[in-house]
Formats: structure tokens, C-alpha cells, sequence
């Protein structure tokens, strides 16, 4: 049976373009690729879910967050089992005016600004493992899919650790700064701290799982972008040698440049491949997602 490839777009910081890439991305797999994806946004902001969705299906939605990924934690954290995946689901996104889908095979599982309430209660939790709500919740949900891509909060609590215990491989979105050094550096660490508390339950195994990061924003003004990418790459062989980051991991290509209609399709509720068809921001996304096909299979291969 296949298995689909379960990844998080995660980095500790915000703004860094997680939502961007995990929408574009999805997008562009399920249209060019013919690959069926599921977005599964964890984040309470709900980025992602407003991206997709027309005013109408979200306003619907987020009045009854028993539609959305907070069931999923509730139930596991309540001891219910009310979640139904069906019934909350929403295929085919986004639509037209006309109501038609743009892209059939991108679905979201929508969020909920009620998972604010979910960091706290984990705290409470007694004898069941936090991290494994979305991993117990989901796992035979997510069987019809090819690739599920998980937008993360910008933090590394509990929520985000549900999508680091489910996800296989992690793609670390990436700000071309000076300070985003240090930060990749420590969420490397982080994030191998947790996985080595976490290895052997239920038989995960520890191996490294960053394997990509994803330049964005990406401008050739001066030579501060180019400086700072140069450095990350440094860092990388670094961290390889630490075994803290994948063996095989790498920055992909393109980078994504900055562009005007990435920045304007969020509030057209539309990916750059449809809003922006002929911008830099859809050749870059097309060109990306080839990469990113190609990179999760050959580390697929290499282990
Ligand atoms: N390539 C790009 N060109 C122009 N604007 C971009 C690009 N990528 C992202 N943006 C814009 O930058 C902002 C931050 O991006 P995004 O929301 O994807 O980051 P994030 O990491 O998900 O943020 P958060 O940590 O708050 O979840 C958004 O307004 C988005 O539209
Ligand atoms: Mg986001």
C-alpha cells in the first residue's frame, strides 16, 4: 500500500513564509504533479485555512471548530473520539466565484483559533503522550493522500511537536538574514532533543529528519542575501557532521524570490499558480516543487 510522504514546514520563527510555501507548494504538486495533497493546517492563526477558503466556507467553519484539526487534539486529550474526518475535510480548494474548484486534488484540513486553548490542557495531561494527537488522530485518515504538508505555528510547543512526531521529513522555510543563522542552528537542536525523547515509542525511530530548507524572499540587491545563504550552507555541513540535521538535507532551488503577487494572493484566497499565473512567484513555485518531488524521493531511496 502507498504511504504518503507527511511533511512540516517548521521554523521557530515567524514570518519566514511557512504558509506561503506549504499553499504554493500543495498547489503546485496537486496541479502540475497530479499528486494528491492534503494541507493540515495546526497553526491558530489559521493562515493557511484563510488562504484557501472563500469568505462564506470559512466563516461557516470557524463557528464550529468540531469541523476542524482542534477535534483531533480535544478528542486526544478528552479521551473522545468524535473527530470525523469526512465531515470536516474540505476538498477540492480553492473554488472559482463559480464555485468550481481550481485545483481537484488540494484539500485542508482546516485549524481553529480554538487550538489557543490546547497548549495549556496538554499541560494537565496525565499517562497519554501529548505529542502523539495528531499521529493517533490522523493516521488512517491520511492514507488516500500523496503528500500531506503541515503548516506549523512559529514556535516549537507541544502543537508544533505533534506535527515533528507525525511528520516523516521537515522543511525548514528560511529568511536569507544574519539572524536567521543562530536560529537555525538552535531549532536544529531543538528539534533532535525531542526526537531523541521520543524515539522508541511506539517504534518511531530516531533518525534526523530536517531535509530541506527553502530560501524565500529572496532578493539579489547587494550581496547580504547571498552572504547569508553562503553561511547557511556552512552551517549545514556542520550540523551534517552533528548529525543534527538529515545527512542528505539540502537548500533547494530556486529560491524563492520576493514577489508582489506571493504577497497579494493570500487575500485572494488563491495559490501564485492561479492568481499570478505568469508572475516570478508561479515559475519559482513550479520549478520549487519539482525539486521538492525529486529531493523526498532520493532521501527516501538513500535510507
Ligand atoms: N516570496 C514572497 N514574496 C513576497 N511576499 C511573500 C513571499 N513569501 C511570503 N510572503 C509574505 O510574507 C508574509 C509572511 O509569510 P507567511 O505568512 O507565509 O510566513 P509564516 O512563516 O507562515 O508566518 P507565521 O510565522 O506568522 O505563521 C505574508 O504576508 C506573505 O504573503
Ligand atoms: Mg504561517
Amino acid at each position: 500500500m502507498k504511504k504518503p510522504r507527511i511533511v512540516a514546514f517548521i521554523n521557530f520563527k515567524g514570518g519566514v513564509g511557512k504558509t506561503a510555501n506549504v499553499v504554493n507548494i500543495g498547489a503546485c504538486l496537486a496541479k502540475y504533479h497530479r499528486k494528491k495533497v492534503l494541507i493540515i493546517d495546526i497553526d491558530a492563526q489559521c493562515n493557511a485555512t484563510f488562504w484557501v477558503l472563500k469568505r462564506k466556507q470559512l466563516s461557516q467553519r470557524l463557528e464550529d471548530p468540531s469541523r476542524t484539526v482542534y477535534q483531533v487534539f480535544h478528542d486526544h486529550i478528552a479521551g473522545t473520539k468524535l473527530f470525523d474526518f469526512e465531515n470536516s475535510v474540505i476538498r477540492g480548494v480553492p473554488v472559482s466565484d463559480e464555485g468550481f474548484p481550481y485545483i481537484a486534488q488540494l484539500d485542508i484540513l482546516p485549524s481553529s483559533i480554538d487550538l489557543m486553548s490546547i497548549e495549556e490542557r496538554f499541560s494537565g495531561m496525565q499517562g497519554k503522550p501529548y505529542f502523539a494527537a495528531l499521529h493517533s488522530g490522523l493516521k488512517d485518515c491520511v492514507k488516500e493522500y500523496d503528500y500531506v504538508l503541515i503548516d506549523c505555528p512559529p514556535n516549537i510547543y507541544g502543537i508544533s511537536k505533534n506535527a515533528l512526531y507525525f511528520a516523516d521529513y521537515y522543511v525548514v522555510p528560511y529568511l536569507p538574514d544574519f539572524l536567521s543563522l543562530s536560529g537555525f542552528r538552535l531549532f536544529s537542536k531543538l528539534v533532535q532533543k525531542f526526537q531523541y525523547q521520543v524515539s522508541g515509542y511506539q517504534n518511531k525511530k530516531f533518525n534526523p529528519r530536517i531535509c530541506a530548507v527553502i530560501i524565500n524572499r529572496y532578493r539579489s540587491i547587494g550581496n547580504v542575501f547571498d552572504q547569508s545563504v553562503n553561511e547557511l550552507k556552512l552551517e549545514m555541513r556542520n550540523l551534517k557532521t552533528q548529525k543534527l540535521i538529515h545527512q542528505c538535507s539540502a537548500i533547494l532551488t530556486p529560491y524563492i524570490r520576493d514577489c508582489v503577487r506571493v504577497a497579494e494572493c493570500s487575500n485572494a484566497h488563491q495559490p501564485v499558480i492561479i492568481y499570478g499565473e505568469k508572475s516570478i512567484g508561479a515559475y519559482d513555485y513550479f520549478k520549487l516543487s519539482d525539486a521538492f518531488i525529486n529531493h523526498i524521493e532520493e532521501i527516501i531511496w538513500a535510507c
